[in-house]
Formats: structure tokens, C-alpha cells, sequence
């Protein structure tokens, strides 16, 4: 049992409730919704920001969504605190939460999902097998339990928002997705629920992605076009010391996520690496507007 001790702000565990509650405000009110896994931090704080400044109505979901987790992954010790992410949503002034469970989200007999195919071949998807199949479903069945008119964001999941725009063009479905920049801390680190998990040595060697991807911006603002001297340079910056194991550095196009050679259209540069046990990415998009 769930004590709710605010005043302003509603916490709704089931669906019917949340499913009411949307339909009545959809009468005269706009819903601005963010989804998220809780233990939250600034980043999904903008995405709240920016969400009420959008519509008349701001509901936050906490689910950490088993489905998208694979069998090694950090599903059983993902860090959560319902109090604390209330306590800061309330702070917002956010108006709902819907906070339900696992058996609220997932009958035992629930058998659809939601297939991006192609986006998900590329980037984070090439070693996290049925990760967005995962997100697009859960993603979906907020959207159809919440029903929100604007839902944001975080470009710092690049590849999520991209199969997220792409689910909803395809399926129609009747939601207008506001991307949000990455939100860092002071000494550009991506707020990220995982950085709890890095030591003070990993979290130092860790500062060594957000600066390759200065680097890179730099390259790109000077004219070089090679994707492979960039890829080059973000390398070398990521091997400066021992302890970052690196997934992969790709330099895509932004709508398709296919590699490119070339840097003409507007391209993302994403990074997956490990420090230590823990897996971060981060990315930055190179474009013309950098320049
Ligand atoms: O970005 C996240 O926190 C999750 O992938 C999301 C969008 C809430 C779906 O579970």
C-alpha cells in the first residue's frame, strides 16, 4: 500500500483508474505525460518541466518494465525509491502519477508486442535482443492507458525516441513526441538512473564520453566529414586509460540509424560503452545547425 501524503498530487496504481481519469480530463484539458523507470534525477526533472509548460495536465509513470530487460541484464537490482521520486514530482507540481505493477501492466497470458524492425538492428539493439520490441510495447500500452496528447522525450536514448517517433507514425497513434536535449551534470556526464551504479574512479573515467563527444562536434564544426577519422579520434579519447570497455562508436543517419561513411545529412554520433560493470551511452547529433 502506497501512502500518498500530497495534497495536489493524484497516485493511481491501476489502469481502469488511470484510463478514467484520462478520459474525463481529455473533456477540456490537454495531458502532457512522461514516461520513466523512476530513481529519477534532473534530466527526467526537464522532461516534467517541459511537459507542463505544454499541457494543462502533467502525468509522470513509474515502471520499471520488465520486458525490456534481457535474462542478464540489471532488471532485480535496477535502484528504485517510490518516496524520494514522489517527494520530487510533487516538487514539480506534477499532477499524477500512475505507479502500477507488474501484474497491473502484464496478465499472465499477455502475448503482444509492438515490433519497430529495422531501427532496432542498429546501435543499442545489435547486442540487447527484444530491448525496443520491449520499449514500443510498454511505450504503447502507456499511451493507450494515459492517453496523452504530448509525451516526452530524452534525446539521450537516441535510438528509443527514434523507434518511438517511428511506432508512432506507423500505428497513427494520436500523440505528438517532443524530443528533449540530453540534460549533463556541471562536468558533462549524462544524467543517467545507472551513474549511481560507478564508483568515484568510474565515474571520473566516465567523463572521458562525454568529452570524446566534444571532440567530435569540434571535427564536425571544423569541416571534417570522414566518418571514419572522427570515429578514429572518439576512439583514441575513450582509450586514454584503462577501464572503458567500448560497445560500439557509430556514426549514423539520424532518421534511419544505418551507418554512414559520410557525414552530409544529419547524422548521430552514439557511443555504448562499460565502465566497470556499468553500461552507459550518450551521443550527439552532427548537423549542419552545429556550425
Ligand atoms: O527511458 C525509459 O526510462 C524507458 O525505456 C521507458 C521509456 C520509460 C519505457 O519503459
Amino acid at each position: 500500500m502506497i501512502a500518498n501524503h500530497f495534497t495536489d498530487m493524484k497516485i493511481i496504481r491501476t489502469v481502469s483508474e488511470m484510463q478514467h481519469h484520462a478520459d474525463e480530463l481529455r473533456k477540456d484539458k490537454t495531458i502532457g505525460f512522461v514516461p520513466t523507470m523512476g530513481y529519477l534525477h534532473e534530466g527526467h526533472l526537464a522532461l516534467v518541466k517541459a511537459a507542463k509548460i505544454l499541457a494543462d495536465v502533467v502525468v509522470v509513470s513509474i515502471f520499471v518494465n520488465p520486458i525490456q530487460f534481457g535474462p542478464s541484464e540489471d532488471l532485480s537490482r535496477y535502484p528504485r525509491d517510490f518516496e524520494r521520486d514522489a517527494k520530487l514530482l510533487d516538487e514539480e507540481k506534477t499532477d499524477i502519477i500512475f505507479y502500477p505493477d507488474d501484474g497491473e501492466m502484464y496478465e499472465k497470458a499477455f502475448s503482444t508486442y509492438v515490433e519497430v524492425k529495422k531501427l532496432e538492428d542498429h546501435l543499442c539493439g545489435k547486442t540487447r535482443a527484444g530491448h525496443f520490441t520491449g520499449v514500443a510495447t510498454v511505450v504503447t500500452k502507456l499511451f493507450n492507458i494515459v492517453k496523452p496528447h504530448y509525451a516526452v522525450f530524452g534525446q539521450k536514448d537516441y535510438q528509443q525516441l527514434t523507434v518511438i517517433e517511428r511506432m508512432v507514425r506507423d500505428l497513427n497513434q494520436d500523440v505528438k513526441i517532443i524530443p528533449h536535449p540530453t540534460i549533463r551534470e556541471a562536468d558533462g556526464l549524462a544524467m543517467s538512473s545507472r551513474n549511481t551504479y560507478l564508483s568515484s574512479e568510474e565515474r571520473r573515467k566516465a567523463l572521458f564520453i562525454s568529452a570524446s563527444l566534444r571532440k567530435a562536434e569540434e571535427m564536425f564544426s571544423s569541416g571534417i566529414r570522414d566518418a571514419g577519422e572522427i570515429r578514429k579520434a572518439v576512439n583514441t579519447i575513450l582509450h586514454t586509460e584503462d577501464g572503458i570497455d567500448v560497445e560500439y562508436i557509430d556514426i549514423c543517419d539520424a532518421m534511419t540509424l544505418e551507418d554512414i561513411s559520410t557525414l552530409e545529412k544529419k547524422a548521430v554520433l552514439a557511443i555504448a560503452c562499460r565502465v566497470g560493470k556499468t553500461r552507459l551511452i550518450d551521443n550527439t547529433i552532427l548537423t549542419e545547425a552545429l556550425q
